[in-house]
C-alpha cells in the first residue's frame, strides 16, 4: 500500500491543525489553499487531488536535482545496508571522505569542514568560528538578509522573527545590502565577521553588481574581519558554477552549504573554512558538537550528489537552461507590463511584479495553474523561481507557458491594461 493519500485531505488537515500547526492551516484556508503534496518525482509534485505542479520553489534549492533523484536514493539505500549515523566524537571514514570531496570543489584553501544538520546550525557554527578565531564580537549582516532561525543565525536576521525571543545575543549589526559605504562605516576593530548571502533570496533575489564582493573582501581584509558567505540557496550549481560566489571571483573565509547537499533525501549541511582558521578548533577539538551532523549514511547520499554535480555536462546544462529562461522571460516582459524586472544568475531567478500584492497573487495563480513559485517574504513583489537544475528544455517551455497564463490571469484579475 502506498504511503501517500492514506486519508482524505480534510482529515489530514484537521489532524495537522490539531497536532502540528493550527496557525498554518488558518493561514492557508484564508486564501483557499488546500494543497497537500503527495507523489513527487523529477521536476513534478502532485497534490493529493491529483493536480500536477512543476516545482519552481524547490524549498530554496533542496531539490536541486529534482525530487527523489534515483541515484541519490540508491546511494542512501546502499549506505543503510552497512552504516548508521555514526558516533560524532570519533574519527569517521565517511565524514573524512565527504569533506575531502567537498573541499576539492572549493576554491583556495577552503579545505576544512564542520558538518551539521540544518542551514541555521551551519551558520551558527560559522559565527562561532569567526568569534572564536578572531577573539572579536561584532557580526555585520544585511538588513533583509536571511540565514535561518537558530541562535546566532536568528540574530543576523529580521526583527520580526527575532524580537519575540529577546534578549538576543549582542554584537549584531545590520546594514543595507550592496552598500559598501555602509560597510565601511560599520566595520571596526571589534568586527569578527561580515556575513552575506551571495544573492539574498528572501530579500527578493537581489543580484549584487559584479564588483560588490571584491569590495567586501578588500574591506574585510583591511579590517581583519572574516568574510562569511551563505551559499545555502546559491550553492551546488544553482548560479551556473559550483558556488555562486565563484561567479564573483572572490574566495570567502567561510562558506556555508546546506539545503541541496544530499538531494532532499537526507539532512546534512557543511560549514567550510580556510586552513588558517583551524588554529582555533585545534585548541578546542571538542568544543562544538552535533550528534546528527555529518551522519555517515547522509555522507553517502551527499557523495552521490557531488558525483552528479561533477559530471562534465552538469554545469553547462544549468547555464543552457538559464539562457532558455532568460530568452523566455524577455518575451514575457514584452507582453506583460506587470512583469517589471527579471533578476537572474544561472537558475537563481526572481520575477519582480509591479506591486507587492501581486507576488502572493502570482503564487495563488501558480497553485491553480500547475506551478509552484513562492513570493519573497521581504519583498512580496518578487516571485522566487528556483527550478530543479536538472530541468529539461521541454519542461522550461512548460514553465514559460504556465507563467504566460498566470500573468494573463493576474492582468484580468487586477484589470491592468496591456
Ligand atoms: C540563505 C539561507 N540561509 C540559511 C537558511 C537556514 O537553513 P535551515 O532552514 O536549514 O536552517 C536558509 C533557509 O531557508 C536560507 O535560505
Amino acid at each position: 500500500m502506498s504511503l501517500i493519500a492514506q486519508d482524505s485531505k480534510a482529515n489530514i488537515t484537521a489532524r495537522f491543525a490539531r497536532h502540528v500547526s493550527s496557525g498554518k492551516v488558518d493561514f492557508f484556508q484564508q486564501f483557499g489553499v488546500d494543497v497537500i503534496f503527495g507523489k513527487r518525482e523529477g521536476v513534478y509534485l502532485w497534490d493529493l487531488s491529483g493536480q500536477r505542479l512543476i516545482d519552481c520553489h524547490c524549498n530554496g534549492g533542496v531539490f536541486n536535482l529534482g525530487h527523489r533523484h534515483p541515484r541519490v536514493i540508491a546511494a542512501l539505500k546502499r549506505a543503510l545496508d552497512e552504516l548508521d549515523i555514526g558516533n560524532h566524537h570519533f574519527v569517521s571514514e565517511h565524514r573524512a571522505r565527504l569533506a575531502e570531496r567537498l573541499t576539492a570543489l572549493c576554491p583556495g584553501d577552503l579545505k576544512r569542514v564542520i558538518f551539521g544538520v540544518s542551514g541555521g546550525e551551519a551558520i551558527d557554527t560559522a559565527i562561532k568560528l569567526a568569534r572564536g578565531y578572531t577573539g572579536r564580537g561584532k557580526i555585520i549582516s544585511a538588513r533583509g538578509g536571511y540565514h535561518g532561525h537558530t541562535g546566532f543565525a536568528l540574530a543576523t536576521g529580521d526583527e520580526f522573527y527575532s524580537q519575540p525571543f529577546a534578549p538576543l545575543p549582542s554584537g549584531f549589526a545590520q546594514i543595507p545590502f550592496g552598500d559598501l559605504d555602509a560597510l565601511d562605516a560599520a566595520l571596526d576593530d571589534d568586527t569578527a565577521a561580515v556575513i552575506f548571502e551571495t544573492i539574498p533570496a528572501t530579500m527578493g533575489i537581489v543580484v549584487p553588481p559584479d564588483d560588490f564582493f571584491a569590495g567586501v573582501r578588500a574591506r574585510c581584509d583591511r579590517a581583519g574581519a572574516l568574510m562569511i558567505i551563505d551559499e545555502v540557496q546559491t550553492g551546488l550549481g544553482r548560479c551556473g558554477d559550483i558556488w555562486g560566489i565563484n561567479t564573483y571571483g572572490v574566495i570567502p573565509d567561510i562558506l556555508v552549504t546546506a539545503k541541496g547537499l544530499a538531494g532532499g533525501i537526507y539532512p546534512i549541511t557543511a560549514t567550510i573554512y580556510r586552513d588558517p582558521l583551524d588554529e582555533f578548533w585545534r585548541q578546542y577539538p571538542f568544543i562544538h558538537v552535533s550528534t546528527f551532523g555529518g551522519s555517515e549514511v547522509g555522507c553517502y547520499a551527499a557523495l552521490e550528489v557531488l558525483n552528479i554535480l561533477e559530471e562534465p555536462e552538469f554545469l553547462p546544462h544549468v547555464r543552457q537552461m538559464a539562457e532558455l529562461f532568460r530568452a523566455g522571460f524577455a518575451r514575457l516582459q514584452q507582453n506583460h507590463p506587470l512583469l517589471v524586472e527579471v533578476r537572474q544568475r544561472g537558475l537563481m531567478m526572481g520575477l519582480k511584479l509591479a506591486s507587492p500584492m501581486l507576488g502572493p497573487l502570482m503564487t495563488l495563480a501558480g497553485l491553480k495553474m500547475g506551478l509552484l513559485t513562492i513570493y519573497a517574504n521581504y519583498d512580496q513583489s518578487v516571485n522566487q523561481m528556483l527550478p530543479p537544475l536538472t530541468i529539461q528544455a521541454d519542461e522550461v517551455a512548460q514553465v514559460l507557458d504556465i507563467l504566460e497564463r498566470m500573468l494573463r490571469w493576474l492582468e484580468q484579475t487586477t484589470h491592468v491594461e496591456k
